[in-house]
C-alpha cells in the first residue's frame, strides 16, 4: 500500500469538512472531500480509496447509503461514521450497518486522528496478509503444476514441500520452533493410545507438524508481538487453520487430514473457531490436537509470557476439561505425559 493514505471524507457542511481535510492532510493523509453521494461514487470508481469517512444525519439516509453501496460493491474499505446523533438507537442503527467507528460531532482532532490511525493499521494488516496469502497460494500452485509425476512422487513431493513450508513458519515465528513437532509426537502417542489404527496414527502425526502451517499467511510483526494483540490482529490469528486447511488439502489423499487441521481450535462447548463446532462434531483428531497443542503452548516460552511448568499446564487443561477439551481425551492425556497410572 502507498505510504500516503486516500481518504474519502462525504461531508454536507463546508466548514466541517474542512476541518477535517485540516487535521488529516497536517497529518500526512491525502483528502478528497465531496458534499454529496454522487459525487463520493464517482471518486470511488476513480481513485484508490483506502477509507472513507462519512456524515450519517437523523433523517436524510444518504450517508448509510454510501456504507451499504462500499460494502456491497466490495470495495474492501472500512467506513467511519460521522454523526451528532448518538442517542442508542442511532447509533445501534450505524453499527448494524457495518461501520468500523463512529465519531460524535463536533469531531475533535484526538479522536478523529486516533480512529483514522486504528482504521489504517487494520487496512495495512488486512493488505499485508492478503499479499501474504496469495503468494503462498501461488508457490504451491506453481509447484503442482511444475510436477509431471506418478502420483505417489507426487504426493511425496508436496509432502516435503509442506515440511519445508513448516520449516520457513518455524524460522519466521522463533516462539514456535519445536512445537509442530512436539505436537505431532503427542498427537500420535494419544492416537495410538485411544487405539487408533495405523494408518490414523500416522495421518494425525502429520496433522500435528502441518496443524500452524496457516500461520506462514500471517504476518511477523503480528506472530512475534509483545503484549496484548489488537482485536483486529487476533482476527488474523484465526485465520490460520482456514489457511492451513486450504494449503493442506492441496494433496488430494489429505481431505480427512485438512479437516482435522481446520478444527484445531474448535473448543468441546462450541466457543472455538473457525465454526463454533461442539462435542462430538468436532473430528476426534482435531479434539486430540486442542489437548497437546495447548499443553505444549503453555509450556514453551510465548513473545509475551514465560513458559509454565507442566504440573501447572498440567493443572490449567484439567481445569478446561468439558469446556475447551474432551474430557475424556484429557484423562487420557494425563496418563500418556506419565501424571496418572
Ligand atoms: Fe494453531
Amino acid at each position: 500500500m502507498h505510504l500516503n493514505a486516500n481518504i474519502l471524507v462525504i461531508e454536507p457542511e463546508s466548514y466541517v469538512r474542512e476541518a477535517i481535510t485540516d487535521v488529516l492532510g497536517s497529518a500526512g493523509y491525502t483528502i478528497f472531500e465531496t458534499a454529496t453521494s454522487a459525487e463520493a461514487r464517482r471518486v470511488l470508481h476513480e481513485e484508490e480509496i483506502d477509507l472513507m469517512l462519512t456524515d450519517v444525519g437523523l433523517t436524510n439516509s444518504a450517508g448509510l447509503e454510501m456504507l451499504n453501496y462500499v460494502q456491497q460493491g466490495r470495495f474492501g474499505l472500512d467506513v467511519i461514521v460521522l454523526t451528532s446523533y448518538t442517542d442508542i438507537d442511532n447509533v445501534r442503527r450505524i453499527i448494524d450497518s457495518g461501520a468500523y467507528d463512529l465519531i460524535a460531532k463536533p469531531v475533535h482532532a484526538y479522536d478523529l486522528l486516533l480512529s483514522v490511525k486504528r482504521a489504517m493499521e487494520k487496512r495495512r494488516l488486512m493488505l499485508r496478509n492478503k499479499e501474504l496469502q496469495s503468494n503462498m497460494e501461488k508457490k504451491i500452485k506453481e509447484k503442482m503444476l511444475s510436477l509431471r509425476l506418478h502420483t505417489q512422487e507426487k504426493q511425496q513431493l508436496l509432502i516435503s514441500t509442506i515440511r519445508s513450508l513448516v520449516s520457513t513458519l518455524e524460522a519466521k515465528d522463533k516462539y514456535t520452533e519445536g512445537h509442530s513437532r512436539r505436537v505431532a509426537d503427542d498427537v500420535m502417542n494419544m492416537a495410538e493410545a485411544v487405539g487408533l489404527n495405523a494408518g490414523e496414527v500416522e495421518e494425525l502425526h502429520l496433522a500435528g507438524l502441518f496443524h500452524d502451517i496457516g500461520k506462514i499467511g500471517i504476518s511477523e510483526m503480528v506472530l512475534n508481538k509483545k503484549g496484548q494483540l489488537l482485536a483486529e490482529e487476533y482476527e488474523l490469528i484465526k485465520k490460520h487453520p482456514l489457511i492451513s486447511q486450504k494449503i493442506i488439502e492441496q494433496v488430494p489423499q489429505f481431505k480427512r487430514l485438512s479437516r482435522i487441521v481446520r478444527a484445531h481450535h474448535e473448543s468441546f462447548d462450541g466457543a472455538g473457531y473457525p465454526d463454533g463446532i461442539k462435542g462430538e462434531e468436532i473430528p476426534l483428531g482435531a479434539r486430540i490436537m486442542a489437548v497437546c497443542d495447548a499443553f505444549d503452548a503453555m509450556t514453551s516460552d510465548r513473545s509475551y509470557r514465560q513458559a509454565l511448568d507442566p504440573e501447572r499446564a498440567m493443572n490449567i487443561v484439567e481445569r478446561n476439561a468439558g469446556s475447551q477439551f474432551d474430557p475424556e481425551l484429557v484423562k487420557l492425556f494425563l496418563k500418556v505425559k506419565g501424571f496418572k497410572n
